[in-house]
């Protein structure tokens, strides 16, 4: 009995000797608790600064954004294969996720071997060696008939800037193969799997073993939202608030971080905790100087510094007698597994000495305890490192969310965690000492990250499908240049029929006469007063011209007209504008002043003179009764007897295209061509009196008003036109006109989005499928929201303030498409008229007989002057459809009203010259 006392307290001895021996030596490798806590703290400044825009760049932790912004919600399913690279196996999968609701994953997988000639070899190699795996796994599972989409684990650090996309920014643990740092790692398998013809397979996710660890527990637990790897590296991965996440646009919602944490360090921030056995781990590892957080702490390096501080112990006679096997000398021999044998509790001893034995030692009893405690040193450190950065990202995720406590979960995996047996158990115990105020809730991935990957990718593949259907809709809006050419060419042929007698009835490009015939010459002068009706405001103006000086002066004053008066009846309309020349003529002190006025009406009339314009149809928003068909001159003028206030000389009445060609034309004598493209869309040129059949004389060039608005009126753009420009035709004012117009003016663009975005509502795909009232209304989209929207100065949150001021509620997601679809139209209108005005230079070129014209367009409007990309797509377009004609675009700064007052000066001093003769 004594004996067995006396043992006992023998062994009892040896221990406490030998685990203090052992903890002397390796006094620096145990850490306190305030050092922990210390070392949480520097961890979260990491944090800070990788998630900034202006820190990021030489930050060491990168907390890389993942875009992977929500975690599983149980709506995923299909079928998906599945690779896994980078952990301490290379596997792949067939993932079947349940399509009834009940969550349900069934997996198929095959393990890979990995030699090291191909993970240290060339890279391409290494893709190629992938590829064969896949198919391989592909042939043996009968899966080579089925597309399938696939989710990559990729357990590196890799830059992305979308889910399938990820650009490798070093290779850490065992992998170097060359040339593939800085490369996308997606791509790169694309191509390999290239060389496998009857592999047909998308890869539509890049996802990090911690990410597909954090999506696998999700799916069984929706409070986990940390994930992280204790295994051949170390890692975490944790839902980031999108506000804080400075690298990625838009503030709605989380996005997964991947923090990268291996990195810690990597800047000096720890080296007041690494002891000389990391320093010599480090030297002699594949990355010298890199992962140095992640050297203290995984499975890879834990048996390596095992080793190299027994062969110091050894080294300093305090183990195994002074002596050292020529096995502790070489590099690996001493690996996780190992470690983990060694700590067991109750063969933990015995297993030492058989591990001590193999590496050819001869440890005594003492020497087997020691090695012992040098195990648990050296993996407790590792526990309590994780640890501290573990509980720095829970207290940054109970910050974020203002919560007193949290209660969440971690989902983990890993080899050095689910092997050992004390790992777990001392993780859990010190990350709850360090956040007493989280109620933290482990979670082992059981099936690996590859059901989390899958879950990824199932997302992605109905954001695909739902991208594929968007897509569909834009490419009806886009226009290829055979068929630019084909409407050239179809807009030439309109030209021709309406300028010839015989096909002008029928033309629907109408091609009217303006009885403007030359350019102001500079000797004009006097003072007019100028109307303006047709665009988005109604003015009236007085302008002065100087003769010699080609100098006007204007004075105008903006009045509206309600919507009920433009729709009302034609003498309503026109005693309301014969009241606001009143109010203006008061405003400038000149009442009872009888001036000679210019009346820019911009609509289309027909003209037998100058001064006689019938209004063959409204266009645009205006309907009011009782003036098809009837002279606007006389109808003023009758208004303006109705009111017997005062008298006007009306002396011309111009479209707006003529207005804004003579406004240009009083500068640039090459201005031959008047544009709008505003409210409404139409253009106006000088051509040759021998082509105008419907008016006498071949002397000489007049204005010929085009009205190109009602190009395709015949039918002649159906192939072209959408159902959206149907839907827009049929709710407009005049169904069935001016289907060219409608496909490119202001008036109408915003109404072509409207219809395009209830459609891709009722698809489900915008607005979280909801059709909100204001979508319904009609008109929301003015120019100038389109044009703000499409600005690439915007940042997508701005976006989403203006489709919010519209009344739309959209998420970050939806202001993308809904940006998208604005740049699909609008590009499409800029590409029309691109196509209408090449027409138009290309047929003055050739009726001049000139190899190359040069020639200016004098241009208005609101959607050419707001439009951020409009004007240069519509000038793009001309060049090339048009490249022997030199076109200059000239802005009309000063509206047509100038333009209009021009005209009517001249006009006046012919009247005055045939009066007099
Ligand atoms: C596996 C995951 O379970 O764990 C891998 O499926 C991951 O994606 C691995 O990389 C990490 O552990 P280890 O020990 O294999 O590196
Ligand atoms: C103005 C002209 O500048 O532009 C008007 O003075 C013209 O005559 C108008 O109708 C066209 O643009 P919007 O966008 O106002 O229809
Ligand atoms: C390394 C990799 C990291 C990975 C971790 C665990 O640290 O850089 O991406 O998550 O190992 O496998
Ligand atoms: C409409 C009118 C036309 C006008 C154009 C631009 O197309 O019919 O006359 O020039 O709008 O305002």
């Amino acid at each position: 009995m004594f004996a067995v006392h006396l043992m006992a307290f023998y062994f009892t001895k040896l221990k406490e000797d030998q685990i203090k021996k052992v903890d002397r030596f390796l006094y620096h490798m145990r850490l306190s608790d305030e050092t922990l806590l210390d070392i949480m703290a520097r961890f979260q400044a990491e944090m800070q600064k990788g998630l900034g825009k202006d820190t990021n760049p030489t930050a060491s932790v990168k907390m890389l954004p993942t875009f992977v912004r929500a975690i599983p919600d149980g709506s995923e399913n299909g079928e998906f294969l599945s690779l896994d690279l980078g952990g301490s196996k290379f596997r792949v999968l067939k993932v079947q996720v349940s399509e009834e609701g009940k969550r349900n994953v069934q997996m198929e997988s095959q393990f890979y071997p990995t030699p090291n000639e191909i993970i240290r070899g060339n890279g391409t190699e290494l893709f190629e060696y992938v590829a064969d795996c896949l198919a391989d796994f592909m042939k043996t599972k009968e899966l080579m008939e089925k597309k399938l989409p696939l989710g990559l684990t990729f357990s590196f650090p890799c830059k992305q800037t979308k889910l399938e996309e990820g650009v490798l920014l070093s290779w850490t643990k065992k992998f170097k193969a060359r040339g593939v740092q800085g490369t996308d790692v997606v791509s790169s398998l694309t191509n390999a799997m290239r060389k496998h013809k009857d592999l047909d397979v998308d890869i539509l996710a890049l996802v990090n073993d911690t990410v597909g660890t954090m999506m696998t527990c999700a799916y069984d637990d929706p409070y986990c939202e940390v994930g992280v790897i204790i295994g051949t590296g170390t890692n975490a991965c944790y839902m980031e608030d999108m506000s804080n996440i400075e690298l990625v646009e838009g503030d709605e919602g989380r996005m997964c971080i991947n923090t990268e944490w291996g990195a810690f360090g990597d800047d000096g921030a720890l080296e007041d905790i690494r002891t000389e056995f990391d320093q010599e781990l480090d030297l002699g590892s594949l990355n010298p100087g890199k992962q140095l957080f992640e050297k203290m702490i995984s499975g890879l390096y834990v048996g390596e510094l095992v080793r190299l501080i027994l062969l110091k112990m050894a080294k300093a006679g305090l183990l195994f007698g002074g002596e050292k096997s020529s096995a502790l000398h070489i590099k690996g021999k001493i690996e996780t597994r190992h470690v983990a044998a060694m700590e067991k509790y109750k063969e933990g001893l015995a297993n030492t000495r058989e591990i001590l034995t193999d590496l050819g030692l001869e440890p005594s009893e003492a020497d087997c305890i020691a090695v012992q405690h040098v195990c648990t040193i050296v993996s407790f450190r590792s526990a309590n490192l994780c640890a501290a950065a573990l509980a720095a990202i829970l207290t940054r995720l109970r910050e974020n969310k203002k919560l007193v406590r949290l209660r969440t979960t971690v989902g983990m995996d890993g080899t050095l965690y689910k092997i050992h047996p004390q790992y777990p158990k001392r993780l859990h115990k010190v990350v709850r000492k360090l956040v007493p105020n989280c109620d933290v809730r482990f979670l082992l991935s059981e099936s690996g990250s590859t059901k989390g990957a899958a879950m990824v990718t199932a997302v992605a593949s109905r954001v695909q499908a739902q991208r594929k259907q968007i897509d569909k809709v834009l490419a009806l809006f886009r226009l290829t240049r055979e068929q630019l050419v084909g409407i050239r060419d179809k807009m030439r042929v309109e030209l021709e029929y309406g300028l010839k007698r015989d096909t002008h009835p029928l033309a629907t490009v109408k091609m009217l006469p303006t009885y403007v015939c030359g350019m102001p010459d500079g000797t004009e002068k006097g003072k007019f007063l100028a109307l303006d009706l047709g665009g988005t405001n109604f003015r009236v103006l007085l302008v002065k011209i100087r003769s010699g000086r080609r100098s006007v002066r204007m004075y105008n004053k903006i009045f509206t007209i309600p919507l009920e008066i433009m729709q009302g009846t034609g003498e309503e309309l026109f005693d309301h504008i014969v009241q606001c020349i009143a109010d203006f003529l008061d405003y400038m002190g000149l009442k009872g002043a009888q001036l000679p006025l210019g009346f820019t009406f911009s609509f289309p009339c027909r003209q037998a003179s100058i001064d006689k314009g019938t209004l063959i149809e409204w266009t645009k928003g205006f309907k009011a009764t009782d003036c098809e068909g009837e002279d606007v001159v006389d109808m003023l003028r009758e208004a303006i007897k109705r009111r017997n206030e005062f008298d006007l000389d009306i002396v011309a009445v111009v479209n707006d295209t003529v207005g804004t060609m003579m406004t240009c034309g009083y500068e640039d004598r090459n201005c031959e061509v008047g544009l709008i493209a505003g409210t409404g869309s139409n253009m106006c040129y000088m051509e040759e009196m021998r082509n105008i059949e419907l008016v006498e004389g071949d002397e000489g060039k007049m204005c010929i008003n085009t009205e190109w608005g009602g190009f395709g009126d015949n039918g002649c753009l159906d192939d072209i036109r959408t159902q959206y420009d149907k839907e827009v035709d049929e709710g407009s004012l005049n169904p069935g006109k001016q289907r060219y117009e409608k496909m490119t003016s202001g008036m109408y663009l915003g109404e072509i989005v409207r219809q395009i975005l209830i459609d891709l509502t009722k698809q489900g795909l915008l607005f979280r499928g909801q059709i909100s009232e204001r979508l319904r209304t009609r008109g929301i989209f003015e120019t100038k929201f389109l044009s703000q929207i499409e600005s690439d100065r915007l940042a997508l949150l701005q976006v989403r303030k203006i489709l919010q001021q519209l009344g739309l509620d959209s998420t970050c997601e939806d202001s993308i498409v809904v940006k998208e679809v604005c740049g699909a139209v609008s590009r499409r209108a800029a590409e029309l008229y691109g196509a209408g005005l090449a027409a138009i230079v290309e047929k003055r070129r050739e009726d001049q007989g000139f190899e190359h014209l040069k020639i200016t367009v004098g241009v208005d409007g609101t959607l050419y002057k707001l439009h951020p990309h409009f004007s240069r797509i519509l000038q793009e377009t001309v060049k090339e459809l048009a490249p022997r004609c030199d076109v200059t675009f000239m802005l009309s700064e000063d509206g047509s009203g100038k333009g209009a007052a021009l005209i009517t000066a001249v006009a006046k001093r012919l009247q005055q010259a045939r009066r007099q003769n």
